[in-house]
């Protein structure tokens, strides 16, 4: 990771910091943005922050008993407050593909389970049409060849000229997820409508669930080279202008810079 990189992730994860509050209850997202911020809200709770929280992916929980933060099963705690997570690609209407780590199935379900989802992103995720980030699938094992080819049939009768579709894995060991599946990462170049792909996807039998978070994140926190942040809030977020506010305080001067 450059300096700059590095930057950013920290700036967006100080943010996302900033939004946690004493008995809140939070979903810990995956990817490397995600572990920034849980070493860093492991030493808020190492301070004596009093949270319960839940983790999108066996690696993100070691990280988090890592850093000090004990980790309870989703359905332990039940309804979450907030998720915190990354994502691979964010659109202006704040449409995600994530997946690229391989734990979108977890934390699809966590971001279900929370009333609020907020994204900590760099410049480099930001489109303005999705796609261009290989699409991730996760499908069951058995008959994944079978599957496959239901998939690359939809992708023809839905127009995708030529898209490419590789089983992920590396050296010939094949890729399973926490949950056991196979991932399919989808190149399709741009997603002109996410929500029919996504909606025929889930109706193949196999199809576990894929890697587009359609109309789920509240907002997007963008960390910026030089250490601010842009918040991007959806137009569904309701009460997210007083939170930033409040994050915006307590990441320490921080730039703030509002967009739409
Ligand atoms: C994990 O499965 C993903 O959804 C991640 O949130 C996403 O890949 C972003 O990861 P980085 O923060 O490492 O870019």
């Amino acid at each position: 990771m450059t300096d700059s990189a590095t930057s950013a992730k920290m700036a967006s994860a100080r943010f996302g910091l900033g939004l946690i509050t004493d008995g809140m209850r939070v979903g810990l997202g995956s990817g490397s943005t995600a572990e920034v911020f849980i070493r860093q809200l492991g030493r808020a709770v190492r301070g004596g922050l009093k949270i319960r929280a839940t983790a999108t992916s066996d690696r993100s929980a070691r990280v988090a008993i890592d850093a000090g933060i004990r980790v309870e099963p989703l359905d332990e705690i039940g309804r979450l407050d907030l998720a915190v997570d990354g994502a691979d690609e964010f659109d202006p209407s704040l449409n995600l593909i994530k997946g690229g780590g391989g734990a979108l199935l977890q934390e699809k379900i966590v971001a279900a389970a929370s009333r609020d989802l907020v994204i900590l992103a760099d410049e480099s995720k930001r489109v303005t049409c999705l796609g261009a980030y290989p699409l991730p699938v996760e499908i069951v094992r058995f008959g994944k060849l079978a599957t496959l080819r239901s998939i690359a049939i939809l992708l023809k009768d839905l127009g995708y000229r030529d898209p490419t579709c590789i089983f992920r894995g590396s050296e010939g060991v094949e890729f399973v997820t926490d949950e056991g599946h196979a991932i399919l990462d989808l190149h399709l170049g741009r997603i002109e409508d996410a929500a029919t792909l996504s909606q025929e996807l889930v109706r193949i039998p196999g199809v576990v669930e894929t890697g587009l978070f359609l109309g789920m994140a509240n907002r997007c926190v963008v960390g910026q080279d030089d250490g601010s942040v842009t918040v991007i809030r959806s137009p569904a977020a309701g009460r997210a202008q007083a939170d930033d506010r409040k994050a915006g305080e307590s990441s320490k001067g921080r730039q703030c810079t509002d967009e739409f």
